[in-house]
């Protein structure tokens, strides 16, 4: 069994996107320029966009942040993001979900302008993406296709199966693996929380794709013996040993199932890093850089 290393993979493209960042700064007199859209201080949503600033920095983008309060009405969400839309100063605009309760979130990430939506969850990113036209594809899809293309797994002719339909993981990343081109034409199935049992289609997969925002959501038994397990659960469970209350797992029994797998994204370290990282390949894209 392998584990796969996230951090190290997403490195190699921070650094390319950084190279690439540094082509567009020479050409245009400009680096390229990332709105981040913060409102209220959900403290995950915190995180994730130190982090993403902190990539920035790193890559020689320039972020531009937008700190809103939680209380700030959807005319405002949607004029801040308007103004963005229309600067031209701004090449990408990321709004960091989930917004605050009763915030129509697909009406702010309507008013984003497609060419500056980085984050490829305009429907316009996400019609693209489905018809196998160019166009921005959602940072973790992309970012787990390129983790397994890199370590070698070709998902052509595999049996991908996916666990989880969000909008911003499950749904996007099947199409993007059941679409034509590279690191496409899988055969994908998709489940999710109304899939009668769930573990006769994951013991089918070659590649088992975990999205389902909760942790033991795959146990062993689960696992076909040498199938590659991605986990994208992101979970919070409180441990009085950490210093911050609590410890990361993923949607995977990491302990178990590794052993019945032939490669495993550990969490943290797996995927994580790589969202970020093609957040900053998508952000040198919106600004005409050579990706
Ligand atoms: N919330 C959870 N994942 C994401 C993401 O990839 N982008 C944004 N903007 N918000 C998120």
């Amino acid at each position: 069994m392998k584990i796969i290393d996230g951090k190290s993979v997403a490195a190699s493209i921070r650094e390319e996107a950084a190279r690439a960042a540094a082509a567009v700064a020479a050409a245009r007199g400009s680096a390229p320029g990332l709105a981040v859209v913060l409102v209220g201080e959900n403290p995950a949503s915190v995180s994730y966009v130190t982090a993403k600033e902190r990539a920035c920095a790193e890559c020689g983008i320039r972020s531009i942040p937008v700190r809103m309060p939680a209380e700030s009405s959807q005319e405002e969400i949607l004029s801040a993001v308007r103004r963005l839309g229309a600067d031209p100063s701004v090449d990408g605009i990321l709004v960091q979900l989930p917004l605050p309760r009763g915030i129509d979130e697909q009406a702010v990430i309507r008013a984003i302008p497609p060419e500056k939506d980085v984050d490829g969850f305009h429907p316009v990113s996400l019609g693209n993406l489905v018809i196998g036209l160019p166009g921005f594809v959602p940072c973790t899809p992309a970012g787990i296709v390129e983790l397994l293309m890199r370590s070698g797994v070709d998902p052509a002719g595999k049996h991908v199966v996916v666990v989880g339909r969000s909008n911003i993981v499950g749904k996007p990343v099947a199409a993007l693996l059941a679409r034509k081109g590279r690191g496409g034409n899988a055969t994908v199935t998709l489940c999710h929380t109304a899939t009668p049992d769930l573990c006769a289609f994951t013991r089918q997969a070659d590649i088992l794709v975990v999205a389902a925002g909760r942790p033991g959501t795959v146990g062993a038994g689960m696992v076909k013996p040498g199938a590659v397990v991605v986990d994208v659960g992101v979970n919070r469970v409180p441990d009085a040993t950490k210093k911050r209350g609590y410890r990361l797992v993923g949607d995977v029994d990491f302990d178990a199932v590794a052993p019945v797998a032939s490669m495993i994204t550990p969490v943290p370290g797996g995927v994580g890093p790589m969202t970020i990282a093609m957040l900053m390949a998508n952000a040198v894209k919106a600004a005409g850089g050579p990706l």
